[in-house]
C-alpha cells in the first residue's frame, strides 16, 4: 500500500478545469483536493510542484503490445511498453487482444490477458471479433462481464483482421445490448487492394509510395458505411486512427443526429505528413492510414480545438528499424505501425498547448479523461478527483528538450520524431500513489500494473445522446 503523499503547490488541470490545489493521495487513490498550503497530517511525504502542471496520468487507447501481424510482431512486452509509457507521462494503456488466424476472440483474449504482467502501470484490454458464428455473442457476453466491453473490428487487411458488414453488424448489436461498443478501423478493403495492385503495376509499391497506396477515399468511404450501420442499429462505435477532417466530419455530423459516435485520432495524423516518405528512410514512417498531406494535417488538427475529435492515442507499435527495412521495396508486407507510446503526450502538449493555444484541460480531455471514458475505466482513471486512482503526471510546461531514440525507453531503435524540439514533458509521475519516474530517472522499478476489467463504456462527450437513451 502506497504510503501518504501531497503534492503541493501546482496547477490542477482537469478535462474540465483548472486551479490551485494540493493533491492528496494515500492508499493508492486520491484522497482530496484542497486549498493550497492545507495543513498535512504527520508523516505525509511533500512533493513540491510549484510551477507544474498537475495532470491525471495519460490513459492511451490504442496500444500494441507484442501485436503480431503478417510475418512481424513488434518488439515489446508489458514491461517495456509500460514503462516507456510511465516515462511519457502515461499511466494506463489498453492492449487489444488480436485473434491470429483461426482463433476465438475469447481464446485471444485470455493468452494477451496472460501476458499482460509486469508492467509499471495499469492496463486494459480491447477484445477483437474477426469473423460471426453462433458462439460469438455468448463469447462477446462473457468478455463483457470479464472487463472487456470494447471490441476492436477492421474494414481492412484481408485474410488476417477483416471482418465483412454483416459481422460488423452483428457485433454491434450485441454489444450495443451489453453496454459495450465496437472501435473500429475503418479503411475500405477493395479500394486499398486494387489501388496497391495498380500502384504496383507502376511499380509504385515501396515505403516511399506509401500514402498513395492507401487513398483517403478509401478511409471516408469505410467511414460512412460503418456510420449507417451504427445508424441503423442505434449502437455506439468509436472510430481509431482517423487521419482526415473528412472522416472526422462523418463522425461529427451523425453525432448530430443523436448516433453515439466517435473519433480517435493518433498523434503522428496529427503532427506529421506524407513528405516524410520522400525523405531517405520512408519505411520509418509506414502506418495505416499513412501519413497526409500537410493541408490535411492541419485540417484534421483543427478538430483538436472544435471538439470533434473525442481521444488521441499513439496507436503504439514498437518494430525496430530492422523490421521497417527488411520490406520497404512493398508496403502491402511490411509492417505496419510506428513506436508511440512514449512520446504522445510530450508532443500533443508541444504541438498543440504550447504551440498552438489548445487549452490544457482539453489537452486532458482528449488524452486522459475521454480515454477512460469510452474504455470504461472513468472515473477511476482519468481524473484527479477523490477516488480516482493515484495516477499524477506532475508536469513542468516549460522544459525545453530535443526527442531522440537514444533517450527514450520504447523496445525500439528509432522514433517518428527524431530531432524534434518540444517544450512540455513530466518530471514526476506517480502511479498509484508512487513515485515511479523522477527527473527522468526510474526512480521505483517494482512491477505492480494491473489488468483492469473495465465497467460499461460512458458517453465522451456532453453533446451525445447514449445509444440507449435514443432508442
Ligand atoms: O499501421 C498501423 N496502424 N498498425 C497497427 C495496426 C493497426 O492498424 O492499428
Ligand atoms: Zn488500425
Ligand atoms: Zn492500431
Amino acid at each position: 500500500m502506497s504510503a501518504p503523499v501531497v503534492i503541493r503547490g501546482g496547477t490542477v488541470a482537469e478535462a474540465g478545469w483548472t486551479a490551485p490545489a494540493d493533491v492528496f493521495l494515500a492508499g493508492g487513490k486520491v484522497t482530496a483536493l484542497a486549498e493550497p498550503g492545507t495543513p498535512a497530517p504527520r508523516g505525509v511525504t511533500e512533493i513540491d510542484a510549484r510551477g507544474m502542471l498537475v495532470l491525471p496520468g495519460g490513459v492511451d487507447p490504442h496500444c500494441h503490445v507484442g501485436f503480431t501481424s503478417g510475418d512481424f510482431t513488434s518488439l515489446d512486452d508489458y514491461a517495456q511498453c509500460t514503462t516507456a509509457a510511465v516515462f511519457g507521462g502515461t499511466t494506463t494503456i489498453v492492449d487489444f487482444a488480436i485473434p491470429r488466424p483461426g482463433q476465438s476472440p475469447a481464446d485471444a483474449a485470455h493468452a494477451q490477458r496472460a501476458r499482460a504482467a509486469g508492467g509499471l502501470c495499469d492496463s486494459a484490454l480491447h477484445a477483437c471479433v474477426v469473423e460471426w458464428d453462433e458462439t460469438v455473442p455468448e463469447q462477446l457476453r462473457s468478455l463483457v462481464a470479464d472487463g472487456m466491453p470494447t471490441v476492436k473490428m477492421f474494414t481492412t487487411y484481408r485474410g488476417e483482421t477483416m471482418a465483412d458488414e454483416d459481422t460488423i453488424l452483428r457485433t454491434m448489436a450485441t454489444l450495443r445490448d451489453l453496454g459495450g461498443m465496437v472501435v473500429i478501423h475503418c479503411e475500405a478493403n477493395h479500394i486499398i487492394e486494387d489501388t496497391q495492385t495498380r500502384c504496383s503495376h507502376d511499380g509504385r509499391i515501396g515505403a516511399e509510395h506509401m500514402a498513395a497506396t492507401r487513398p483517403e477515399l478509401a478511409e471516408t468511404a469505410s467511414v460512412a458505411e460503418v456510420l449507417a450501420i451504427a445508424e441503423s442499429l442505434r449502437a455506439p462505435v468509436y472510430f481509431v486512427h482517423q487521419s482526415t477532417p473528412e472522416a472526422v466530419e462523418l463522425v461529427a455530423a451523425a453525432r448530430r443526429r443523436g448516433v453515439a459516435a466517435y473519433s480517435e485520432s493518433v498523434a503522428h495524423h496529427l503532427v506529421l505528413d506524407d513528405s516524410l516518405y520522400a525523405g531517405a528512410t520512408p519505411e520509418r514512417f509506414v502506418c495505416c492510414p499513412p501519413l497526409r498531406p500537410r493541408p490535411v494535417v492541419d485540417g484534421l488538427a483543427r478538430h483538436l480545438a472544435t471538439g470533434e475529435i473525442t481521444t488521441i492515442g499513439s496507436d503504439h507499435c514498437c518494430y525496430d528499424l530492422a523490421q521497417k527495412e527488411s520490406r520497404r521495396s512493398d508496403v502491402r508486407v511490411m509492417p505496419n505501425g510506428l513506436p508511440g507510446v512514449e512520446t504522445r503526450l510530450p508532443v500533443v502538449f508541444s504541438e498543440f498547448v504550447t504551440g498552438g493555444g489548445l487549452p490544457v484541460t482539453r489537452f486532458v480531455e482528449l488524452t486522459a479523461a475521454n480515454p477512460a471514458r469510452a474504455n470504461g475505466l472513468y472515473p477511476r482513471k482519468g481524473t484527479l478527483m477523490p477516488g480516482a486512482d493515484a495516477d499524477v503526471a506532475i508536469w513542468d510546461p516549460s522544459a525545453q528538450w530535443t526527442i531522440t531514440s537514444e533517450a527514450l525507453h520504447m523496445a525500439t531503435d528509432y522514433t517518428p520524431y527524431e530531432g524534434m524540439a518540444v517544450t512540455g514533458r513530466p518530471r514526476t509521475v506517480l502511479v498509484g500513489g508512487r513515485v515511479v519516474v523522477h527527473d527522468g530517472v526510474l526512480a521505483d522499478p517494482e512491477p505492480r500494473g494491473r489488468h483492469l476489467a473495465a465497467g460499461p463504456v460512458t458517453s465522451p462527450g456532453g453533446r451525445t445522446r447514449a445509444a440507449r437513451a435514443s432508442r
